[in-house]
């Protein structure tokens, strides 16, 4: 019998809402801890290392320079994660960084490069796909259900009201918008259902003013790939929560109403159309999405890393860019 190796032990890097969550989540999850929450504000620091019981609370510097720190998690907003993810990087850390990577392709091209200059992994924030509901949806798809994939749609949305007013999801100039932030999980959805980039890219963009400026609330794009399959999303701040996903081909289609989370983990499940458009009802055994994002994140960090996840990443910033030059 040989002995579990000692728990990963994460930094957090930013007090604000994914790291509460994700905080949460490894305190839960066997094999990871966290170990130090960085924040721009020392009380901030403080009271989150109180409340999710982090023995370590400090600033960005002193958590990324820290010997008690493997992984350096950037719960950041995007336009901070190639300046830290490089930081941890030189630091000798591994990173595992928040969706999008980075405002544009070429930033997370960079934060990429200073991961691999460094030998550490980096490890992109998308929990979905490292989920046992991904696997199952991989198997359908590759198993021939639906016959060869022809069409991806995705529909990702909330209406938005109580931000704040500094709330970075607005602000062009933090990486805002919804087409960063939403429609990153509709593009790599489609990437890595169809494992091909699109030969063609459309996309119109809703944009409001706000304090710093024009700032995508809500975005359409249409990709066509290779054979004249096709993948569609929309995504919205200002339309009521919306979740879907549907792989088609010739055979069928699979839909899912809650794709990037489970509404209620316990009880898992989507729907199978056949040709003919009966719709059946798929349950798969409940999980804890979180602690399962952890799970797959720490053994691909003790493995070296995820070159596929990456190149995912990596691929899906790239078409993000291409679908805001196409919107003009
Ligand atoms: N994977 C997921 O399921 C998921 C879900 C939600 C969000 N996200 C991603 O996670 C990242 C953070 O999102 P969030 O919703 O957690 O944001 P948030 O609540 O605003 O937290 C971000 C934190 O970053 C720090 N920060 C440093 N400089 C900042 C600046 N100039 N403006 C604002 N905050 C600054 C702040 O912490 P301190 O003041 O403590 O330093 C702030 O609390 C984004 O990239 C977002 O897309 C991922």
């Amino acid at each position: 019998m040989t002995d579990a190796p000692a728990p990963l032990r994460f930094g957090l890097l930013g007090a604000g809402r994914i790291a509460a969550k994700l905080a949460a989540a490894m305190s839960r999850t066997a094999g990871v801890t966290a170990a130090a929450i960085g924040s721009r504000d020392p009380a901030r620091a403080a009271a989150f290392a109180a409340r999710h019981g982090v023995p370590v609370a400090g600033s960005y510097e002193e958590v990324v320079a820290s010997p008690d720190v493997d992984v350096v998690y950037l719960a950041l907003p995007p336009h901070l994660h190639l300046e830290w993810g490089r930081r941890a990087a030189e630091a000798g850390k591994a990173v595992l960084c928040e969706k999008p990577l980075a405002p544009t392709a070429a930033d997370a091209e960079a934060l990429a490069a200073a991961c691999r200059a460094a030998g550490v992994a980096l490890i992109d924030g998308t929990q979905w796909t490292r989920s046992p509901r991904a696997d199952a949806f991989w198997s359908a798809l590759g198993g021939g259900e639906l016959g060869e994939l022809t069409r991806v749609t995705a529909a990702f949305s909330f209406h938005a009201d109580g931000w704040e007013a500094d709330e970075h999801r607005l602000d062009p100039t933090r990486g805002g918008g919804v087409l960063l932030d939403l429609g990153w999980y509709c593009v790599h959805a489609a990437l890595w259902a169809f494992d091909a980039d699109p030969v063609h890219v459309a996309c119109s963009l809703t944009r409001e003013t706000h304090a710093a400026g024009a700032v995508d609330v809500a975005a359409s794009g249409l990709l066509t790939f290779p054979g004249g399959r096709t993948a569609g999303f929309d995504v919205s701040y200002r339309t009521a929560w919306r979740n879907w996903i549907e792989f088609a081909g010739p055979a069928g289609s699979l839909v899912c109403d809650d794709f990037t989370r489970p509404r209620d983990p316990a009880k898992v499940r989507h729907f199978r159309h056949d040709r003919r458009g009966d719709a059946s009802r798929v349950e798969l055994p409940g999980f804890d999405p979180q602690a399962e994002f952890l799970t797959r994140v720490a053994a691909a960090i003790r493995a070296g890393g995820d070159e596929e996840g990456l190149k995912l990443a990596l691929r899906t910033q790239s078409v993000l860019d291409r679908l805001r030059e196409a919107a003009g």
